[in-house]
């Protein structure tokens, strides 16, 4: 096994994270430390708590991640450290510490985009991508859908007007009393329910935008009816209707330009109903699917550490400085 390794560290949202991945996606350690205990007193992510937890844990995440994989900071080939989309003062965390951890041993530290971490999370261990590619993107800050001629080539077919389908799910999950994180919970509450409860499905007939806010407000609506309908309805209802816009657009965006492969990454990706799905749509269309591993579809520090091996290419990789808005087309 290659000992040529990358630190990968992510902090950008409620996760802090630390990985050790080799050239080929092989992960030799992957430590997350989750804050979901602290957040869910407030049923979201509350910026401020999340700074500090990422300060509390950083140091032990990254000190475990290189012990599991026995490996030595100064041998490292590089860091790399998510540089963002994300919540300013986690981001800071990550780059301040991954900055000075480089500078004491002598590695170069590199600004990774977390969402070129999620488009590499479908390379990890054995799965591969298959290029020309469609991929969608849904996570909790995203949802987008793009054609990738190679790891590097990314073009973005369309993103959403509103809410991210995630945000949708994490919503929903509050309406419901199911805690946070919500996409989880509404993915196995709908399992045990019937989709007979009728909701809108935006944009569906119409091009390659997503749009979720009006999906979510239904919901709402629904659930002041009386009497009440069944919890598990409504969250089989709201994950059919979103499951048939994401669906319907990767129906249509195949069409328009067929890929080899349809890549499903980001937190949403984790739900078995979607990869259900996913899969039904491949098998018509006669296109490979590419899912990441289940653990590596929520946030985790693999994928960054993975995608750092790309940035190695590059004449003048980013310098680590924290941007809470990047695009996936970005370095
Ligand atoms: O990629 P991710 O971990 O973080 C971001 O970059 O945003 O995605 C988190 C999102 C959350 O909205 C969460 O509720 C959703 O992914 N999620 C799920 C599942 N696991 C996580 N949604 C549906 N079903 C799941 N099993
Ligand atoms: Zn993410």
């Amino acid at each position: 096994m290659s000992r040529d390794l990358i630190l990968g560290i992510e902090s950008s949202c409620d996760d802090t994270a630390a990985a050790l991945v080799d050239r080929e996606g092989r992960v030799h350690a992957s430590v997350i430390s989750s804050q979901n205990d602290i957040h869910a007193a407030h049923g979201g992510v509350y910026p401020e708590l999340a700074s500090r937890a990422h300060v509390q844990s950083i140091l032990r995440t990254i000190d475990r991640a290189l012990n599991d994989a026995g490996a030595r900071g100064p041998d490292l080939r590089a860091i790399g450290v998510t540089r963002g989309p994300g919540l300013i003062g986690s981001l800071l965390v990550g780059i301040n510490t991954a900055t000075a951890l480089g500078l004491g041993w002598g590695v170069p530290t590199i600004g990774v985009n977390h969402l070129r971490g999620h488009l590499r999370s479908a390379d990890l261990e054995d799965a591969r991508v298959r290029y020309p590619a469609l991929v969608l993107l849904v996570s909790g800050g995203h949802t987008l859908l793009a054609r990738m001629q190679s790891a590097r080539d990314i073009v973005v077919l369309g993103g959403t007007r509103d809410d991210s389908v995630g945000e949708a799910y994490d919503k929903v999950a509050r309406m419901l009393g199911l805690g946070f994180p919500g996409g989880p919970a509404v993915d196995r509450l709908a399992a045990a329910g019937e989709p007979r409860i009728a909701l809108p499905r935006p944009l569906l007939h119409d091009g390659l935008e997503f749009s979720f806010s009006g999906l979510k407000s239904a919901v709402a609506r629904v659930l002041t009816q009386s009497p009440p309908p069944s919890h598990e309805d409504v969250a089989a209802s709201f994950v059919a209707a979103a499951l048939d816009v994401l669906t319907a657009k990767c129906r249509r965006a195949l069409v328009a330009e067929p890929a080899a492969s349809l890549v499903v990454v980001g937190g949403v990706a984790a739900s078995r109903q979607l990869r259900e799905r996913a899969g039904a749509l491949c098998d018509e269309m006669g296109v490979a699917l590419c899912l990441p591993p289940l653990r590596w579809a929520t946030d985790n520090a693999a994928m960054i550490a993975l995608a750092t091996w790309d940035y190695l290419e590059l004449d003048a990789p980013p310098r680590a400085t924290a941007q809470s808005r990047l695009a996936i087309d970005a370095w």
